[in-house]
């Protein structure tokens, strides 16, 4: 059976590292949900860093690159694109790299760096990272890892059903949930149906509402919009297909 854990907080990222699992990062508003929807208008990849400094550094050195990301929900000074998947339209991203940065969500990515197989999930993919996670650790016979981004290292509501959603979809008689993976999917099945309103009373949602951002709270609860599987090669996450048929 395939153990399926998962970790609440983006510093525990390196749990799921020592353990050698598939780690699937999941920061539904909205670091990940940004990065799925960038790929998926034909950006060429997106490198996560934690700080807008170590952003702006990149940048010096690679001024063709898009320079995005938020600190307190909003587009730092002299950046191009904020974190709004909305604004990732194809002919804005299409073929670029991104530089990304956000407050928990990229700091996630670079706790789990060290990880041989990191995802990256939001309700966006929700099909094809479960697909993609149970294949991949059913071949190296490894666990799976939920890594949930949270909010300054504190749980966050929407993380958690979308980690259920991705346990829902794994097959049944073949995994062995954590107790916190099968919490995770009886509070998805719970509110499943009414999903965008449920992650409305979220802290986070609550504060993209107030400072005009409500839309994307409902574009991040869109599920399978998407089918790309982003993957972190090194520094920079690409799609999963691009690297496995580079192998
Ligand atoms: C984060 O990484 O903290 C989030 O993506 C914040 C946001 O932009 O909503």
């Amino acid at each position: 059976l395939t153990p399926v854990n998962l970790e609440f907080v983006a510093k525990d990222a390196v749990k799921a590292v020592e353990r050698g699992d598939v780690i699937i990062v999941i920061d539904v508003l909205r670091c990940t949900s940004t990065i799925i929807t960038a790929l998926a208008n034909g950006a060429d990849g997106i490198i996560p860093v934690k700080t807008v400094r170590e952003a702006l550094a990149i940048h010096r050195e690679h001024p063709e690159f898009l320079l995005a990301g938020e600190r307190e929900g909003v587009r730092p000074k002299g950046f191009s694109l904020g974190n709004s998947p909305l604004e990732f339209f194809p002919t804005k991203v299409s073929g670029k790299q991104i530089i990304l940065t956000t407050t928990n969500g990229t700091k996630a990515l670079t706790e789990a760096k060290g990880g041989r197989w990191v995802l990256v999930g939001a309700f966006l993919n929700v099909e094809a990272i479960t697909d993609a996670a149970f294949r991949i650790a059913e071949g190296e016979n490894s666990g799976i890892s939920l890594v949930l981004s949270g909010k300054r290292d504190q749980f966050s509501l929407e993380d958690y059903l979308c980690a259920g959603a991705i346990v829902e979809g794994f097959p049944a008689q073949k995994i062995w949930n954590s107790d916190a993976a099968l919490a995770s999917l009886l509070a998805f099945r719970q509110v499943c149906d009414s999903l965008s309103n449920i992650v409305l009373r979220g802290s986070h949602a609550q504060y993209l509402k107030r400072i005009g951002l409500e839309e994307d709270v409902y574009f991040c609860c869109k599920r399978n919009r998407y089918s790309i599987v982003p993957y972190l090669e090194g520094k920079m996450i690409i799609p999963l297909d691009q690297f496995e048929t580079r192998m």
